[in-house]
């Protein structure tokens, strides 16, 4: 299994901050926040990684990641999206060559988890996984719709719905065959203008290849200023022990 991460994009909900650099290269604790989604994939054994990037700062991420091995990654390739706002289906477009027509588990830059997924990477054997989590906010994501007949069974994923038909989102952990090359070349701009990785994710519920798993663990996307403290936080806790624990509800009660 190889492993595709998608860091690209302009980042605009975190501006100023990624004025300066990529969204994905912004601290996260004590690392770059895409070191989070590489070390999801190395403990799930999957060192071959290609990273896809774009917009101003695409170089800096060489600078960081060098050739990956520091983090455990055996090869890494990079790839660039020439439009950086054409969406998460648009920059996956650009692992096909990578995949070789093998499978592929495809981790968002901004995702931070401390979930092990090698299970289901080992798994795997066709279709689509996606990974679903519970969250207060799920019209901020994109959400299932469970069959009334069968709660297990997702009929449908709807991107930001104003009205979510569940509590879960669908977080940017996601494992598919190699037609998910193919369901991309069949997506259409959304409505913000971007090919969307919901909707790929249709074409395996409509083919009926798509299954799911519920992330274990701590899951935070790190796109918003709000999101990217509690990451922040939740790292720190995490590798600082009590001392950080401590310290952080001293300055939340001043
Ligand atoms: C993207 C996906 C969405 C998913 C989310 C997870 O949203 O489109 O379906 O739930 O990532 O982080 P975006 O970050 O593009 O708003």
């Amino acid at each position: 299994m190889k492993g595709v991460i998608l860091a690209g994009g302009l980042g605009t909900r975190l501006y100023p901050l990624t004025h300066a650099t990529n969204k994905h290269l912004l601290p996260v604790f004590d690392k770059p926040m895409i070191f989070y989604p590489i070390q999801t994939l190395v403990k799930a054994g999957i060192k071959d990684i290609m990273v896809v990037v774009s917009g101003p700062h695409a170089g800096h991420f060489i600078r960081v990641l060098k050739n990956g091995k520091e983090l455990g990654v055996s090869h890494l390739e990079y790839a660039y999206q020439e439009k950086p706002d054409g969406g998460i289906a648009d920059a996956l477009a650009l692992a096909e060559d990578f995949a070789d027509g093998g499978p592929i588990t495809v981790i968002l830059g901004d995702n931070t988890t401390d979930a092990d997924i090698s299970k289901p990477v080992k798994e795997f054997k066709e279709g689509a996984v996606v990974f679903l989590k519970k969250v207060p906010d799920p019209e901020r994501f994109g959400v299932p719709r469970f069959d009334e007949k069968n709660p297990k069974k997702i009929v449908e994923i709807i991107e930001k719905p104003k009205n979510p038909p569940s509590s879960y989102a669908v977080t940017g952990v996601y494992i598919y065959d190699n037609k998910v090359f193919d369901y991309i070349r069949q997506c259409k701009p959304s409505w913000r203008g971007e090919l969307e990785i919901t909707d790929v994710n249709n074409f395996y519920i409509k083919a009926g290849k798509l299954t799911w798993a519920e992330l274990e663990g701590y899951w935070w996307d790190a796109g918003t200023f709000e999101t990217l403290l509690y990451a922040n936080i939740y790292w720190a806790k995490q590798k600082g022990g009590e001392k950080v624990v401590r310290n952080i509800t001293k300055i939340l009660e001043l």
